[in-house]
């Protein structure tokens, strides 16, 4: 017990006490190499919650009443780093290929509805990147195939009769709060380039306000990927750097639960130094120019 009353570590046994439950909560998996950093992040919640052993904040989380200091617990121990335009060769394949793939296809088929999810979408950064790319990339489709009537003016983001929804969920209720505010630092913008800033962006004192125009195409909302109930019929899905908290046995789970969350032919997207390599058959491989996805194939059961 260290001075403060607070224990000054805790056991192999509690911490592996601890690593099951989130696990089984979250999906998240913290071996020996990550736990220091859970050590730490527990004994911040013990202070917070002004308990001096490990059992009792325990015996907190796993209780009915500690259901909301388990969602606190959790919160504390994601990794929230993320940034505009992350990944510029992976955003340039879906900008230029599944976007157009997916337009033309839809329009072929009458269907005007493009639904993307960012799964694990942090402050918002990821599906606000997405929404402006989606939102050029419709105008830029329009500008080599006009629609056959005027549309009004102000040019809306969206031209008729496509509806666009980006579905922006994460774990984390600061996180989703932070992205549906919309608003960011001057560092946290150093990735968009002034067009961007210019045409998606208020300045609001030394900061950034995401348009509004912009913003009613995403739509935060909390899912935990680790439940079996997920978000489905979705064209595009986005899930870069989460999966790599996962281990192996999740990762395969989540990527079919998403194979099964996605419309046919649909396209997933991992980050830079997650790989779908091994873990499942549910998907192929599309590589352009450095950028990596994996489109949904129909395996024959
Ligand atoms: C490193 S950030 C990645 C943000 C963004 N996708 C990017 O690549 O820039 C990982 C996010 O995944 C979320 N996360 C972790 N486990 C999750 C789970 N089981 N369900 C939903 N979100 C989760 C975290 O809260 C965090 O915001």
């Amino acid at each position: 017990m260290s001075t403060t009353g607070l224990p000054a570590h805790f056991t192999e046994t509690e911490l592996k006490l601890l690593q099951a439950l989130v696990y089984q909560e979250c999906g998240m998996h913290f071996d020996e190499r990550r736990a220091h950093f859970l050590q730490d992040r527990l004994l911040r919640r013990l202070k917070e919650c002004r308990l001096d052993s490990f059992y009792s904040y325990y015996r907190l989380l796993i209780s009915q009443e500690g259901q909301q200091e388990l969602s606190r617990l959790l919160e504390n121990l994601t990794v929230n780093e993320t940034s505009f335009f992350r990944n510029k060769a992976q955003l340039d394949l879906f900008h230029k290929y599944v976007l157009e793939d997916l337009l033309r296809h839809k329009q072929e088929q009458k269907d005007y509805s493009l639904r993307i999810w960012s799964a694990g979408c942090s402050t918002g950064q990821e599906p606000y990147t997405l929404a402006m790319l989606v939102a050029d990339g419709l105008a830029y489709y329009y500008m080599r195939n006009p629609l056959p009537f005027d549309l009004p003016t102000p040019k809306p983001l969206v031209p008729p009769p496509w509806k666009v929804e980006i579905l922006a969920s994460d774990i984390s209720y600061s996180v989703l709060r932070a992205g549906q505010e919309g608003i960011y630092t001057e560092s946290q913008m150093s990735s968009v380039d002034y067009s961007y800033r210019l045409r998606y962006f208020d300045k609001l004192g030394e900061r950034y306000a995401v348009k509004k125009a912009l913003k009613e195409i995403v739509h935060f909302d909390f899912h935990n990927l680790k439940t079996e109930y997920l978000p489905q019929r979705n064209d595009v899905i986005f899930c870069r750097n989460v999966m790599m908290y996962f281990d192996e046995a999740e990762q395969k789970r989540l990527v079919d639960k998403f194979a099964r969350c996605l419309n046919t032919d649909g396209y997933l997207f991992v980050g830079h130094a997650e790989s779908l390599l091994g873990l499942t058959e549910n998907y192929s491989m599309v590589h352009r120019n450095s950028g990596t996805a994996y489109q949904k194939i129909e395996v024959p059961v």
